[in-house]
């Protein structure tokens, strides 16, 4: 057999940090996560989505990324080295779901494009009180065009493939490194702005004043933590992989789970103080689509918004990039790793059928009608048709079943001696490695257990 070459590294510590929370903060923050916020009433949702965040999801992301670097492989591969035959099939399952969140997430993906282009001509041809009254309209007869759903989702997945196939470092770093940061600028000024407007107080009060929550809102937190963070389906042990043994495991965890919990919360208060700000909020409702029906108008109302509002959708649009790129990568590297495809070929070849089956996606918009109604699974208007039976199948079930393996995989059955190794740092053992270890053994698997348990006595996520 021929030796295996060594494996491509990130380039630097900084590299894996920022391929890492760019594969976390994308659309699960900046358009998921506020219009959640929103509908739970705020407060006490977003105090069991932080709970979640801590005490489930930072010792699995710890898990994911000991995975992957111990094994110097994709999950399947990892799986396989680590745990053996049996195990490997946490690894097809964390495939499996990287192609189905990828089929549709990059829908979606989409729409931030188009609403990009079309801020863009806004903000140089004018924006009329006629595009103000017609955003919801517009934005629906965009959903129920076929063609135009199926191009912008191929536009992105164009993009997709064409950074996965240059690598790791030349493709994936380079373009996080560059994003990353500038996401954070954009964010930033628009927080800032947010805080001369007069909804800003009240969308603090919203986000931070705990109140009732539903039993559904809990459960819907948790799951919601799993998306966010790129959980339970080997991003984050396919990232970690490439990860330098230098760098500190938990370091670099702790450093992701922080970004990606700001960015949610920063963009939920963008969001709610727009929305607070306004006289009319009966028009809100707990929809989904604040984020191109009515966010558009509120950016061209206040002062600056002609910059604004284009740089916002470049914001969301290239956040939704990095993520997708390390759903991408997960299936790509199994057929790099496991099939030894070159690059190139997978990423166009494993990219084409991705795109192929998120058409279905694209068109359960209203375009075709039976795929719009399709609701086998759960039959609630929101969820209805194949994009919601597929976002609901992945983030209430794969998602969490996955991060249940993989915290009895680490927890029970990898030795100590492999976890503590991976986890030292160069100035000694991890602090607290006996609590990460309690935590992973005991309360992530009866937390996720419960909410697959609560699920399968058919809880409502929602
Ligand atoms: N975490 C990403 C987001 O919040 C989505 C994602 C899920 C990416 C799972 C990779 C794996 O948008």
């Amino acid at each position: 057999m021929q030796e295996r070459p060594a494996r491509e590294n990130w380039a630097s510590h900084a590299g894996f940090i920022l391929a890492a929370a760019g594969s976390a903060i994308g659309l699960g923050n900046l358009w998921k996560f506020p219009y959640m916020a929103y509908k739970n009433e705020g407060g006490s949702f977003v105090l069991i989505y932080l709970a979640s965040v801590a005490l489930i999801g930072l010792p699995v992301m710890m898990a994911e990324i000991v995975i992957g670097r111990r094994s110097q492989r994709s999950p399947v591969g990892a799986f396989l080295t680590l745990g053996g035959k049996a195990w490997s099939s946490v690894g097809v399952l964390g495939i499996a779901v990287g192609f189905i969140i990828l089929s549709y997430y990059s829908v979606v993906a989409g729409w931030t494009v188009q609403y990009l282009g079309r801020c863009l001509g806004w903000s140089l041809g004018g924006f009329t009180p006629e595009d103000a009254t017609n955003l919801g309209e517009s934005f629906g007869a965009f959903l129920r065009n076929g063609p135009s759903q199926i191009l912008f989702h191929g536009i992105f997945m164009g993009l997709t493939i064409g950074v996965v196939a240059f690598g790791v470092k030349g493709g994936i770093e380079r373009v996080a490194k560059i994003l990353m940061p500038l996401l954070f600028v954009i964010l930033f000024a628009l927080c800032l702005n947010s805080m001369r407007t007069p909804g800003f107080g009240e969308a603090i009060r919203y986000l931070f004043t705990p109140g009732p929550i539903s039993k559904g809102g809990i459960l819907e937190a948790l799951g919601q933590s799993f998306f966010s963070l790129s959980l339970g389906m080997g991003a984050m042990i396919t990232y970690g992989s490439y990860m330098r043994r230098e760098s500190s495991i938990p370091r670099a965890s702790v450093m992701v789970c922080l970004l990606d919990t700001l960015i949610a919360v920063m963009a939920s208060v963008i969001m709610l103080a727009i929305i607070f700000g306004q006289q009319d909020r009966s028009q809100f409702g707990a929809s989904a689509t604040i984020l191109f029906t009515t966010l558009p108008r509120m950016f061209y109302e206040m002062p600056g918004g002609t910059v604004l509002s284009p740089l916002f959708y470049l914001l969301v649009a290239l956040a939704a990039l990095t993520s997708t790129i390390s759903l991408l990568e997960v299936v790509v590297s199994f057929f790099i790793d496991q099939l030894n495809w070159n690059r190139v070929k997978a990423s166009i070849a494993v990219g084409l059928a991705i795109f192929s089956f998120g058409i279905l996606s694209a068109l359960s918009f209203g375009a075709v009608k039976s795929l719009s109604t399709f609701a086998p699974l759960k039959d609630t208007p929101e969820d209805a048709g194949f994009f919601g039976q597929l976002d609901y199948l992945a983030t209430n079930w794969l998602l969490p079943i996955g991060g249940l393996l993989i915290a009895v995989f680490v927890g029970w059955f990898l030795p100590n001696r492999t976890t503590r190794d991976e986890l030292a740092t160069a100035k000694g053992p991890m602090a607290g490695y006996g609590a990460w270890k309690f935590v992973l053994r005991f309360v992530c698997p009866i937390g996720i257990s419960w909410i697959i348990y609560e699920v399968i006595r058919g809880a409502k996520f929602n």
